[in-house]
This record gives structure tokens, sequence and C-alpha cells, in this order.
């Protein structure tokens, strides 16, 4: 990525991880030692047994409906970055369609992949107006404008005025609303699209109706990656 992108990343990555930790020592009931204990913990644990953990110790990451008007980025991990820029890169998509940008961290990775290979767009989504103030300027600062279409406000209602297919999907709304939001978006999909899902771990039970009903149609292949905060990776089959 240029630099001015490798920066802003950088800087909205230590952001949104300054921003979980406030969050949790505000949710938390032990002090400060006990905290940074549990967050060694945390970091050491396999990513599937992660959401377990933080339900145990009276911590949520679920990024659910009661985060909304919440002022925080809610960003991916730069890890979790990396893999969208390699799918990006690996699959050539034409069009993207981004279910959930915030203040556009994985907008940014999408953009800057598409960048790379010359051609593509990102269709990203946000109805917060703030927050999507925040991402025009990131993509102006790192000079990707012109592989991103930012579509303000529901996603429900962008998602019906959407036509075509899209390559990749990637969801990252609140997790409760995934099944409904991948029943709207099933017309735009392709054979060989992919759709990734984040937070399948760390929303483990707000996400059980959207596994069930992937893993009971033969239209979908799909598997949850043991990866950062849990991927479901899913393959249109036909
Ligand atoms: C987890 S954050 C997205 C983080 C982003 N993908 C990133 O990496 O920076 C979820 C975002 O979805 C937005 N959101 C939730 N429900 C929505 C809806 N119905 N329509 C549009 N945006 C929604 C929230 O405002 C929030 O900013």
């Amino acid at each position: 990525m240029s630099s001015p992108g490798t920066a802003l990343l950088n800087r909205l990555h230590e952001q949104s991880t300054a921003e979980t930790m406030a969050r949790a020592r505000a949710q938390f009931h032990g002090s400060s030692e006990e905290l940074a204990d549990l967050a060694e913990q945390y970091g050491a644990l396999v990513p599937r047994l992660r959401g377990r953990f933080l339900r145990e110790n009276g911590l949520s990451s679920e990024d659910a409906e009661s985060s909304q008007g919440v002022e925080l980025l809610l960003a991916i991990s730069a890890g979790m970055g990396q893999f969208l820029r390699n799918m990006v890169l690996a699959h050539r998509p034409s069009r993207i369609l981004e279910l959930g940008s915030s203040c556009g961290v994985s907008t940014l990775y999408f953009a800057e992949a598409l960048r790379t290979l010359g051609s593509g767009t990102v269709i990203a989504t946000e109805r917060d107006a703030a927050k999507c103030a925040q991402l025009r300027e990131h993509i102006r600062t790192a000079g990707v404008e012109s592989y991103v279409d930012l579509r303000e406000g529901d996603v429900f209602k962008t998602v019906a005025e959407l036509g075509g297919t899209f390559d990749i999907v990637f969801i990252d709304i609140w997790a409760d609303a995934y099944l409904r939001l991948f029943r709207q978006v099933e017309p735009l999909l392709r054979p060989g699209s992919i759709v990734l899902a984040d937070n399948m771990y760390t929303a483990e039970d707000a996400v059980q109706a959207y596994k069930h009903y992937l893993e009971h149609s033969p239209r979908f292949s799909s598997t949850t990656l043991d990866f950062e905060s849990g991927v479901e990776f899913t393959v249109v089959v036909s």
C-alpha cells in the first residue's frame, strides 16, 4: 500500500484497538492488572474459543444492534485486512459489495487491492453519517476514491436498489442481522461468488441462524476459518 494509506491504516488500527480496550475496561469489574492479564490470555487463545472467553468474563465484543450510534470504529484487524487483500488479488473481482463499512478500514484494504489490479469497484455501505464523512476523508487521504462507491443509508434499502452480480461480498454489520441481509443479497450472487462474513466466533450465538442456513442450502459450500474473529468463507456453487 502507498505510504499515506499505510500510515492511515496503522493509525486506524491503533485507534480501534484502544477503543476496544476502553470498552472492555468500562465493562470489566476487576482491576487494571486483572484486565491486562485477561487480555494476554485472550491473545493466546485459539480463535474459536475467544467469543466464549469474553462472555464468561463479562465482556462483549458482539457488534450487535446495541452498538448502533456508538462512536466506535469496530474495525477489522490488520490480519483480517491482509486476508481480504489477498482474496481480491487472487479472485480478481470486478465488483465487491461491502456490507457495514464504518469509517472504512476494510474498504481501504479492498480499494488498495483493486488499485493494485488496476480496475474494479467496491460498493461500501454505512448508515452512520459521521462515519461516512470519515470514510470519504480516509479514501481521499489514501488516494483510492476512484475504486470506492459509498452508499450512505440503511444497508437493506441500499441492497434493494442494487442490480447485477457481485464477485465478492463482505458482511460486517450487526451479527444478529446477517441471515436477513444474506437472504436479500442472494439474487446478486453468481456461481463462483465468494461471501465472507466476520465475527463468527466473537458473535457465536447471534450468527447461528446464518450458519444453519448455509449448512442446509445446496447452493452454497461454506466453512468457518479458524482465523481472527472467525470468518465464514462461502462459495456459491450454483
Ligand atoms: C463492525 S462495523 C464495520 C467495520 C468495518 N467493516 C471496518 O472494518 O472498518 C459495523 C458497521 O455496520 C453499520 N451498520 C449496522 N447496521 C447497519 C444497517 N442496517 N445499515 C447500514 N449500516 C449498518 C454500523 O453503523 C457499523 O459502522
